[in-house]
């Protein structure tokens, strides 16, 4: 009879973990779901019986996060965008669900940042959002921080979270090339996600999940001032513009989102997963894509 992992040394744990990770499993689940919402207002309630609730995080002024470490390394002061590692994972009784206090937490957090790398450290200090606990790193920026154009996706997959770098698996290889058939490249763009840190399996982020970091990007579009944005696919445009309408409705006409006093034009189009899955569909890309490089183009020219 096959043994649990209970009854298991942790030789044998490893071994089966090794076979699994050789196997491709990347995330690992129970048989019945497990309702973490329910689990997490427990521990809350039980909590805010036994004592006072913390009261939120205070702003990082003075460009130190709320772990006490110096802020990161941020591309906007040339530095490289080095891959780092996230804090050790809490205890299930750290675990928390977002209340009021951490969408707070997130809007002074993120205000409080005057800098792309103090940006990235607020971030980096932020613990309201639960996904950051399950991902391996975050995954802020590649590319030029002072670029005329940024680029936001969705939020990480395997291979970002792997490497802390935004779209470096097969979509991202996909979107270098779309970026070189217009003449551009992580030179001459700056690209950004939606969330930063990888939802478990790749799922699509939960709406509280984009809501949480939503003070976080655009405070970052905020500082990288750029004077076009793209939102590749579904997720980044319905959010940044704030729509119930689909990507397919939405993809290839100019909009215009604003961030603090200014308006920036905004195209939304497919993002290249969703081109890898349905190649037909290129030539959509392809048509919003030749709209960005005229707009560039116009704009060098005023
Ligand atoms: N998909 C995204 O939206 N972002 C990435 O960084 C990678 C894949």
């Amino acid at each position: 009879m096959a043994s649990t992992a209970l009854e298991m040394d942790t030789a044998e744990l490893a071994a089966l973990l090794h076979f699994y990770a050789e196997g491709g499993v990347d995330d690992l689940c129970e048989d019945a779901a497990i309702d973490r919402f329910e689990q997490s207002a427990k521990i809350l309630q039980s909590r805010s019986r036994s004592q006072p609730q913390p009261a939120a995080a205070a702003p990082a002024a003075s460009g130190q996060n709320s772990t006490g470490k110096p802020p990161l390394a941020g591309m906007s002061d040339g530095r490289k965008n080095v891959p780092q590692p996230l804090g050790p994972a809490p205890q299930a009784s750290q675990l928390t669900i977002p209340g009021v206090a951490a969408f707070e937490d997130a809007r002074a957090l993120a205000a409080s940042a005057s800098t792309i790398a103090e940006l990235r450290a607020a971030l980096d200090g932020f613990t309201g959002c639960n996904l950051r606990h399950s991902a391996k790193t975050l995954v802020f920026a590649d590319g030029n921080p002072e670029a005329d154009v940024m680029f936001i996706g969705e939020a990480p997959g395997r291979e970002e979270d792997l490497q802390g770098m935004p779209f470096v698996g097969r979509a991202g290889q996909l979107l270098d090339r779309m970026l070189a058939a217009i003449g551009l490249s992580r030179e001459t763009a700056y690209i950004t996600n939606m969330i930063p840190w990888r939802p478990p399996g790749n799922r699509t982020p939960a709406a509280h999940e984009i809501e949480l970091c939503r003070p976080f990007i655009e405070r970052h579009i905020a500082l990288a001032e750029p004077k076009v944005l793209v939102m590749l696919g579904n997720v980044a445009s319905k959010s940044l513009l704030d729509t119930d309408k689909g990507i397919l409705s939405l993809r290839g006409t100019w909009m215009s989102r604003k961030i603090g006093e200014r308006e920036i034009p905004a195209i939304p189009t497919l993002h290249p997963a969703y081109l890898l899955r349905n190649p037909a569909q290129k030539r959509l890309a392809w048509a919003d894509f030749l709209s960005l490089q005229e707009r560039l183009e116009q704009l060098k020219s005023d």
